[in-house]
């Protein structure tokens, strides 16, 4: 349908007085009817410009109408065919609909019939024509969505191999609730996405809701929904998070925040799957996921009767773990090359090399933020990079911070300033010592030098020089 008001209409019958006749009537009525007398006419017809409907004949001479209308149908899925036969015995008929006719008339019909039909196609067609159009919208809108949604999941090391495999089995499961623990920044909504997006679950809604962002008064409505005028500011209907996500995921952040009196109600909801607004009666099914997370020690938090062991029974029917980014070093590499290149593309910067030395600086780095601590840290150093190369410069980590608990893997790892003239000690202070002693060795006791190493300012390696007594001889350069 060029437009969706004006149909244009092919009529196919071997009888030119019927056709003539057909066409005219329809053009009449305002259609774009054209004629054909032949098959093989009226498949030059078709494969000329775009027609919304054959009105044919079942018998077109030697030829089988079924047969063009099979041939039609493979070419042209769109267009829709009515059908008409002076011989209209039950098979045929059955044929014919079976062989995806839209109508069926016998000859002779009114004009009224066939005019009836061709209106019923006509609406069929645009509702069609609406489907489709709001499916590619959709199908835009969720593409642009999910490219804009974080869900690179990096990492090497075996660690992170098994929280993926873990991932991979939740989506496989799901019906199933997962919760997910871990320290701040470790990658929990990131899991909590990849699960969603790798699930069934898939086309309809990740809802992420953080229940200690939302006041105490507010909060059942918001999960439950309101009837209008339930409530003061209760203005019309509203759903809430467990409808919003029938058939999707609810991603429930911080969940060892929640309220007690909330927390019996989610346990209720998420056991029966079926809700009742705020102020309302009716009983609404929904069919949603719960994923979990929290940073908090949520066991602790049960033993402290702070959250209902039921319902922590109820989120953790699957757990996955995320452990901090320095017990899994080995993705610290990935990481960054994974998110220099991401945020050089975003911010449009030529590509820049990393000295190993970054590397090295950030390995004997804790990473309280884990892995949004190091995303940061690319961004800014991408941002403010002049140079063609990152140096440790470009990465100032908090000081004090560097690794004073080598992990199994840590200690496997050559360490990056490997002290020279004392032996490794676990003590934080003797470690970062140890640590200065050995940057200003490396860099011929030239102070910025070895600041610029440790990924601090002169002036605090000035400070923590004297915090250890670290003095550097003027005579021979060599420190005491
Ligand atoms: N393995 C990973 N690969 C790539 N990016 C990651 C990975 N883990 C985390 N990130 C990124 O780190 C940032 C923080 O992750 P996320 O928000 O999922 O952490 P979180 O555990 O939910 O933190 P919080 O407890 O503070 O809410 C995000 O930008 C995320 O994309
Ligand atoms: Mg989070």
């Amino acid at each position: 349908m060029n437009n969706l008001e004006k149909i244009r209409v092919l009529v196919l019958d071997d009888e030119k007085d019927f056709t003539e006749e057909l066409c005219e009537y329809l053009t009449h009525l305002g259609m774009d009817a054209v004629e054909a007398n032949t098959a093989s006419e009226g498949m030059k017809v078709l494969s000329r410009s775009g027609f919304d409907l054959l009105v044919l004949d079942v018998r077109l001479g030697a030829v089988n109408g079924l047969d063009v209308l099979k041939e039609v149908k493979k070419m042209y899925p769109g267009m829709e065919v009515i059908v008409v036969s002076a011989h209209g015995d039950m098979d045929t008929v059955i044929n014919a609909m079976r062989l995806g006719a839209f109508d069926y008339l016998r000859k002779p019909f009114r004009h009224i019939d066939i005019q009836i039909a061709i209106e019923r196609t006509r609406k069929f067609l645009w509702v069609q024509r609406k489907l489709r159009q709001a499916e590619e919208k959709n199908s835009l809108i969720s593409k642009s969505l999910e490219e804009k949604i974080d869900r690179q999941f990096i990492g090497v090391s075996s660690q992170i191999q098994e929280v993926f495999d873990a991932a991979m089995t939740a989506a496989s499961y799901p019906d199933s609730n997962v919760l997910i623990t871990g320290e701040s920044g470790t990658g929990k909504e990131n899991i909590a996405r990849i699960i969603h997006y790798s699930s069934t679950r898939k086309n309809h809604v990740f809802c992420a809701v953080n229940s200690s962002a939302i006041t105490e008064t507010l909060l059942e409505s918001e999960f439950f929904g309101h009837k209008k005028g339930s409530f003061t500011g209760a203005i019309e209907d509203k759903m809430g998070f467990f409808e919003v996500c029938n058939n999707g995921t609810l991603f429930l952040d911080e969940i060892a925040d929640m309220p007690l009196n909330l927390q019996a109600k989610i346990l209720r909801a998420s056991e029966e799957k079926i809700i009742t607004r705020v102020g309302d009666t009716k009983q609404i099914p929904t069919n949603f996921r719960i994923i979990s997370a929290t940073n908090h020690d949520i066991e602790q938090k049960v033993t402290r009767k702070e959250f209902r062991l039921d319902l922590f029974h109820r989120l953790n029917t699957l757990h996955i773990h995320i452990p901090p980014l320095r017990q899994h070093r080995d993705d610290i590499r990935p990481l960054l090359l994974y998110y220099v290149e991401l945020f050089s593309v975003q911010f449009n910067k030529p590509r820049v090399q990393i000295d190993e030395r970054v590397f090295d600086v950030l390995m004997s780095y804790d990473f309280p933020g884990n892995v949004r601590e190091l995303r940061n840290m690319a961004e800014r150093a991408i941002i403010l990079c002049k140079a063609d190369v990152l140096s440790p410069a470009d990465f100032p980590v908090r000081a004090g911070l560097q690794t004073s608990d080598p992990t199994p893997e840590a200690a496997r790892r050559p360490a990056p300033n490997p002290p020279t003239t004392e032996p490794e000690s676990s003590d934080l202070k003797s470690h970062e010592r140890a640590l200065i002693r050995s940057a200003l060795k490396q860099c011929s006791y030239n102070q910025t030098a070895a600041a610029e190493l440790l990924g601090i300012t002169r002036d605090t390696l000035i400070r923590k020089m004297k915090k250890h007594q670290i003095c550097i001889t003027r005579k021979d350069d060599s420190e005491s």
